[in-house]
């Protein structure tokens, strides 16, 4: 049932390109992303004057990404709030509004209530989800299913790739319904997307340094991650599947958010996960990383190809292929789950079953 692998959570990795491919097919035609029976149309974009996206864990962090894609191809603004805070705010929200909701598993209790509440006031709900005939997907307008197939373990891993690969299909869906986004750039977005099985596959492959990594550093008591645009949310995954799977204490932030107060936990051989993919803000990335390394930091970056010149600055270096910079958030989380694993199997941790976590929280 495990496919041959020793858990779950590594045939799920694993199975990654696939769900990726499962993800996109059917949703990228000439002019770029659309979705077939989605109710959501131009017409009703129209009177839309607010969007919220509403997830919890794992989820809220593709919601973080989402957030940067709508923001950015449809040049709307977003609201975002984990589900367990939107539910008990009294959040604005009319019948001009569009929540849309992200879960894997289409059973969480928060996410729930959040739809219910939404819909009281009005709103048009879009619900992201794995799993066909949830309560989610039942009680939303609309749905996008991810397809990635059953996810077993507790950490989430394939879920999440297909739901940044939704979220940015959408986002190109919605800024050509919108006009901001050109078809140009529409195809550029599903081109970019279309190769993300083959990315993902090139991680997959490097396995080894990074069980030896995990080797090397299991004692450690805690990890930082540090990211600036889509890598800061791309570390706050890194830093939750860490947590969940390893017990390792860790940290992610906003790497411009340094000197504000995370620096003050650097010391001698502190292991800082630098993710650095994003062109337009490397140059302050150096910065950062100068700044921990000084303090004694032992720094892993992980960068395009185009950058790994980086290797003279740091301590360690893990490359992605050169991509569109807004692909980069589904190569790259892939090598921060499998650093998670390895850590949590050289801890001899229970991979797939961590202690006082369940695959899906149906109580609040
Ligand atoms: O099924 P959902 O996506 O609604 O679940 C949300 C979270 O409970 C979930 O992502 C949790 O954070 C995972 N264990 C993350 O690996």
């Amino acid at each position: 049932e495990k496919g041959g692998y020793d858990h779950f959570m590594m045939k799920e990795m694993m199975e990654q390109p696939k769900a990726m491919r499962d993800a996109i097919t059917g949703r990228c035609a000439e002019a770029g992303a659309f979705f077939s029976g989605l109710h959501l149309d131009e017409e009703m974009m129209k009177h839309i004057n607010r969007i919220q996206i509403v997830a919890c864990g794992t989820a809220f962090h593709a919601g973080m990404v989402g957030k940067y894609y709508f923001e950015k191809f449809a040049r709307i603004s977003v609201e975002m709030e984990p589900a367990s805070e939107y539910r008990y705010k009294n959040p604005i929200v009319d019948k001009n509004t569009l929540l849309i909701v992200i879960s894997q598993s289409g059973e969480t209790a928060d996410t729930l209530a959040a739809i219910r509440l939404a819909k009281d006031k009005g709103a048009w709900v879009l619900a992201i989800t794995n799993v066909v005939g949830s309560s989610i997907a039942r009680e939303s307008h609309d749905v996008i299913y991810t397809n990635a197939g059953p996810e077993i373990a507790v950490a989430s891993t394939k879920a999440y790739v297909t739901q940044v690969g939704c979220m940015l299909l959408l986002a190109s869906y919605l800024g050509q319904l919108n006009e901001k986004l050109g078809k140009k750039d529409a195809v550029r977005v599903c081109n970019g997307l279309a190769k993300t099985p083959e990315l993902i596959e090139m991680v997959l492959d490097t396995q080894e340094k990074i069980r030896k990594f995990a080797d090397a550093n299991h004692e450690i008591h805690d990890l930082f991650y540090m990211g600036r645009g889509l890598d800061y949310y791309t570390c706050l995954e890194g830093s939750l599947k860490l947590k969940e799977i390893s017990y390792i204490h860790s940290e992610a932030f906003a790497a411009g958010e340094l000197k504000h107060g995370p620096i003050a936990l650097i010391e001698d051989g502190t292991i800082v996960v630098a993710v650095c993919t994003q062109e337009h803000v490397f140059e302050k990335m150096l910065s950062n990383i100068k700044e921990v390394k000084a303090r004694g930091a032992y720094v892993l970056a992980i960068v395009q190809e185009s950058h790994e010149e980086i290797g003279s600055e740091v301590d360690e270096v893990w490359v992605i292929p050169k991509m569109d910079d807004d692909i980069t958030p589904i190569p790259t989380v892939v090598y921060l789950q499998l650093m998670a694993y390895y850590l949590a199997v050289a801890r001899e941790c229970d991979v797939d079953k961590p202690k006082n976590l369940a695959k899906s929280v149906t109580v609040e």
